[in-house]
């Protein structure tokens, strides 16, 4: 990783892309699908790249960006629900230096930077959150997380955990309780070995069975598995449950929830450290899994004054424990092709339990990372190489994707070779090259590899893009496998091709007239598509679901689009500078955008398509509703009610940019006693100038 000091604007612009793409597909496989792909100690790095990017860019946070953005998308199998109060997630501290600046921020935040400010600390638990409400003491509905504002409605099935009370007494009209699902270790074992018993699959770890326990469509099926409930905060209120943090669980507590016995209250950041550390040391012991411990500013009135960032609120972090690690045998290395054409070398272990979960597949990135160096030409474990044979240390952080820490060189075979990673593509032979800067191998084929024709067609059936009804990823592999179907047109002439009186279709294992029926008309049934899908679905590079909506958004029409990529491959043209103006797209992306319609067999691959389609028009999106939003703040003057970075903070919430400058862009002024040249040049300019109680007026009405 390039330390962030020797970054350009350029470079943290195509990072920051690349940042909101994983981010985004890493959030849908762990909150839509229940099956993260990545480890979340990777996630929370990658998070943590993110974070410093912006802060060190703050011009180019995108629109898109994964700080701006909870969890993900909700599915559609549920009824959707707005939080009233939008539930958030937490930042992240992993070392006891973040603990201190955390304290230190705060402080400074609210001014206080020589006081001493009471903190409360409790266990993080792994399991889900959710958000309970309750009117008049009757619990009327209950709500995941989703993507933090809307959720889904899963109120029949909370019904059915014994730690939900079902009502409350004395409590407040209004109550929104919310905390986290979890299952014990003993609970998970008996529903994995019932599971097994019945021939289902086993669930990874408790987390994904306590999610996917409560997303379940029959409630009885959620009653059959124990679930759990801790609370540990609140949404919408009518009253207050108490004037400190402690307060309010405890008043939750008399309610009737459980919470954690170990909250404590810490009044330093060293003895927030030294309850992290008892924690640490109980968690083997507790029966349930806990992935860090969570701290929280005790006033809330503090807690208040502090607020939110986009997505995480300034009065509380999660301090994360260190993943897991367990040694075993690496037996091979496999390359699989993906849909990019990508190459990437897969470790086959001897199975070993990390974590109590059950490992046997690591991921070895790519050639660099076998032999000691990470994607940026840095030195990882020490340099030492990976070969088959070798014993090593497994790491994993509560996810599926596993990695290779370390290896221990004194357990080395004698006759262990090193690794030659190959050079022509396993599935189709087509040379595989590696262009400069990039730490990956692409197979050369394109739609000639069926590895990368397989994986794009499942592409272009998922979720995000077509998304035909009865056309899944093993329906579209099984056709790609049979010759029936070699790239996305072939899907729109399946009918012409095959479907007359239906015989061979239907002749087909799982298909009889009525599937295949249905499969024809819902493939009819999307050539008409909104450009932002098809887009998506050609699978381009660095092109994702967000990115794909900034283009459609951008361009509105295929026409529009098309042509500004076919004009933007000559290098000083207006098309490409024009495409780089959009906010959320760099340097990276472009190139490849434009890639896709210069290379002359992907430009026939999309023409053949698009000739299929009814490709619909994407309108522009509508700016907040606030009435700062869109406009340029400026500061001056002493505050006498909230510190700078606390109404910086506040006015860039509400869609504002705040500058430290008056000219001819600012749009108002708010000026303390003291305010000098920057008031008159305001005033010069005609530009409106308020005061600080104006500015708290127009800000908590917004
Ligand atoms: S407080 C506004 N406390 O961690 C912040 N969250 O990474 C509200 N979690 O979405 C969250 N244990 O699902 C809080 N003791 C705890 C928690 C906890 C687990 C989860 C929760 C949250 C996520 C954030």
């Amino acid at each position: 990783m390039t330390d962030i000091k020797n970054i350009t604007e350029e470079m943290a612009k195509a990072e920051l892309a690349q940042l909101a793409e994983l981010l985004g597909k890493a959030n849908i496989a762990y909150h839509q699908k229940d099956a993260p792909e990545i480890s979340d100690g990777d996630y929370d790095r990658l998070k943590r790249r993110n974070f410093d990017l912006e802060e060190a860019f703050p011009n180019l946070v995108r629109a898109d960006s994964p700080s701006l953005q909870i969890g993900a998308a909700v599915s559609e199998k549920f009824e959707k629900v707005t939080h009233a109060v939008a539930m958030l997630s937490l930042g992240n501290a992993f070392e006891d230096g973040d603990v201190f600046e955390f304290d230190t921020r705060t402080r400074k935040f609210l001014n206080a930077s020589t006081e001493r400010i009471s903190y409360t600390a409790e266990p993080k638990i792994d399991g889900l959150s959710l958000s309970l409400r309750y009117e008049n003491g009757v619990l009327v509905q209950a709500a995941t997380r989703g993507d933090g504002a809307v959720g889904e409605n899963v109120t029949t099935n909370a019904r059915t955990i014994s730690d939900i009370p079902q009502r409350l007494e004395n409590a407040p009209n209004v109550l929104e309780v919310r905390g986290e699902v979890y299952m014990s270790h003993a609970d998970f074992a008996a529903l994995n070995e019932r599971q097994t018993e019945a021939g289902d699959k086993p669930f990874a770890n408790p987390r994904n069975a306590a999610a996917g326990s409560l997303r379940q469509l029959d409630s009885q099926i959620t009653k059959s598995r124990p679930l759990k409930f801790f609370a540990y905060a609140w949404g919408a209120l009518s009253d207050p449950l108490g004037s400190t943090q402690m307060d309010a669980i405890n008043r939750l507590k008399s309610l009737g929830f459980s919470t954690n016995p170990l909250t404590a209250v810490c009044n330093s950041p060293e003895e927030l450290i030294r309850h992290y550390l008892k924690i640490q040391e109980l968690r083997a012991d507790l029966g349930y899994d806990i992935d860090g411990v969570v701290y929280k500013v005790n006033e809330l009135s503090l807690q208040e004054r502090l607020g939110f960032r986009s997505t995480t609120p300034r009065w509380a972090i999660a301090h994360k424990f260190a993943a897991e690690l367990a040694w075993t045998h690496l037996e091979a290395i496999d390359i699989q092709v993906g849909r990019t054409g990508a190459l990437s070398p897969v470790a086959r272990l001897t199975p070993v339990s990390v974590g109590g979960v059950v490992v046997s597949n690591a991921t070895l990135h790519n050639e660099d990372y076998i032999c000691g160096l990470d994607s940026k030409g840095e030195i990882i474990r020490d340099g030492k190489d990976i070969r088959v044979g070798d014993f090593v240390q497994v790491y994993r952080a509560g996810d599926v994707i596993p990695k290779i820490a370390d290896v221990d060189m004194s357990k080395r075979p004698e006759d262990a070779q090193k690794f030659t990673f190959p050079v022509v593509c396993p599935e189709c032979n087509s040379p595989a090259i590696r262009e400069e800067g990039d730490a990956v191998r692409r197979c050369s084929g394109g739609m000639i590899c069926p590895a990368q024709a397989v994986e794009r067609l499942k592409h272009f059936v998922s979720r995000s893009a077509f998304d035909i009804d009865g056309l899944g990823a093993k329906q579209v592999e099984q056709f790609c496998l049979d010759g029936w179907v070699k790239e996305p047109a072939e899907i729109f002439t399946l009918q012409e091709r095959f479907g007359s009186g239906m015989q061979q279709l239907k002749n087909r294992e799982g298909w009889g007239e009525k599937s295949a029926n249905k499969l024809f008309d819902a493939i009819e049934g999307k050539r008409k598509i909104p450009l932002n899908r098809v887009i998506f679905a050609l699978g381009i590079r660095h092109l994702g679901d967000s990115a794909s909506k900034l283009l459609a958004q951008h361009y509105g029409s295929w026409d529009g689009f098309e042509t500004a990529m076919i004009s933007a491959s000559e290098p000083e043209s207006d098309a490409l500078t024009e495409l780089l103006s959009i906010d959320g797209v760099g340097a990276v992306m472009a190139a490849s955008a434009v890639q896709a319609f210069t290379e002359p067999r992907e430009r026939a691959l999309i023409d053949r398509l698009v000739k299929q389609l009814n490709i619909e028009d994407v309108a522009p999106v509508a700016a907040s509703d606030s009435v700062v939003a869109g406009k340029t703040l400026v500061f001056t003057g002493t505050l006498e009610k909230m510190t700078r970075a606390e109404a910086k903070a506040r006015a860039e919430g509400l869609g504002a940019k705040v500058s430290g400058s008056v000219s001819a862009k600012t749009d108002l002024l708010i000026a303390g006693p003291g305010a000098g040249s920057k008031a008159k040049k305001a005033a010069d300019l005609g530009i409106k100038i308020i005061d600080e109680d104006t500015w708290i007026e127009l800000s908590s009405r917004a």
